[in-house]
């Protein structure tokens, strides 16, 4: 007897499909909802071949709210939604920002108007870190209002965090939001990990390719910062334990717990690295050494961020768990599985 039915919309990306491989291991019924904009349908079977059970799948971009009102219709099992689909390249939101506020904050408001029509009322929202911009005091916890985002992309998850806000006051929505700092690593298995249509633009994923000689360079943005090694420093997330603190989300919203209309939490370890001291883990681990270059600051970057996680640890009794050097060696296995496995079906 599954536990309840849950809709994760753009479940087949990278952070989505992780989480739904969590859920349906914690015994939840899974819709998928994706428009495979950056995503591909092989994922449904990567899912399949880790938990036993392909989740259903429903194509969609989530730009009509008429439609997904006929769909929460027929579909009124859904007792929660954990709502990923949303454009996430900063760069790509410097060039179009347009099309990331008309991307990211008109699917919400699409989802958000036909929820009101339906019977579910629990909604987690992917948000991020980058809501921040550069924190004045270190670590950053969720009762930091000064939110200053450096990228129409960060913008985009400020102004949704607005919408959840105001809208779950009024209506009957019980709404949490989760500020990711950066997700890396892939699942244990080796058979699901970061796969986007995009080329990277992120450290880690430019690391593998790096060492796995499918790229040349790999550019240090800058060795100029107020920090130890003058590299910017983040706080690097598991992807799964990224997964599993929407489990404990979704299932302290069902369980009624919630004490406030929008609840915010920081999803991070507390812990910063160096863009250096990542190569180097990199190089420990895989015992692959990694040239660099030093080059000038990415236009963007803040210095350092790290993240206070102690209130998703008291309130949702979710706490990160897995190193950095574990983070690592996991994106080093689903790399090497990708370039040697699925590079050959194609
Ligand atoms: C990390 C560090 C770069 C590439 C990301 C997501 C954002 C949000 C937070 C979820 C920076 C440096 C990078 C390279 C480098 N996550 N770098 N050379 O910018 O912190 O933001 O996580 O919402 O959506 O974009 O991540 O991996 O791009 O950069 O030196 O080739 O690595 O300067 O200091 P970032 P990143």
């Amino acid at each position: 007897m599954t536990k309840a039915t849950i809709l994760v919309t753009g479940g087949l990306g990278y952070i989505g499909s992780h989480t739904v491989v969590a859920l349906q291991q914690a015994n939840y019924e899974v819709i998928v909802m994706d428009n495979l904009y950056n995503s591909s349908i092989e994922v449904l079977e990567r899912i399949k071949r880790i938990t036993g059970k392909r989740p259903r799948f429903v194509k969609s971009d989530l730009m009509s709210a008429k439609k997904m009102e006929t769909f929460f219709k027929a579909n009124p099992q859904i007792e929660g939604v954990i709502h990923f689909a949303a454009y996430k390249s900063v760069p790509e939101s410097v060039a179009n920002p347009l099309a990331y506020y008309q991307n990211n904050v008109g699917s919400l408001l699409n989802l958000l108007q036909s929820l009101q029509k339906a019977s579910c009322s629990n909604f987690v929202f992917s948000s991020s870190c980058s809501v921040y911009g550069q924190p004045e005091a270190l670590p950053v916890t969720e009762s930091n209002t000064h939110l200053a985002p450096t990228s129409p992309y960060g913008s985009t998850k400020k102004v949704c965090e607005e919408i959840l806000q105001d809208v779950a006051q009024k209506d009957v929505l019980n709404a949490i939001s989760l500020r990711y700092f950066n997700p890396v690593g892939a699942h244990e298995s080796g058979k699901l990990g970061e796969d986007s249509k995009e080329s990277p633009g992120n450290l880690v994923p430019i690391l593998m390719q790096k060492a796995l000689g499918i790229r040349q360079e790999l550019s240090v943005f800058g060795n100029d910062y107020p920090t130890p090694d003058g590299t910017c420093i983040r706080d690097y997330i598991h992807i799964e334990d990224l997964a599993q603190a929407h489990v404990s989300a979704i299932e302290y919203l069902l369980a009624g717990k919630a004490q406030r209309p929008h609840e915010i939490y920081n999803l991070g370890t507390g812990k910063g690295y160096t863009v250096l001291e990542v190569i180097h883990a990199f190089e420990r681990v895989s015992g692959v050494k990694v040239y660099s270059q030093i080059v000038p600051r990415r236009a963007g970057d803040i210095a350092m961020i790290y993240a206070d996680a102690s209130l998703a640890q008291n309130t949702l009794g979710w706490k990160a768990t897995r190193s950095l050097e574990e983070m690592l060696l996991s994106a080093w296995h689903w790399e090497q599985y990708k370039q040697n496995i699925l590079s050959k079906r194609k």
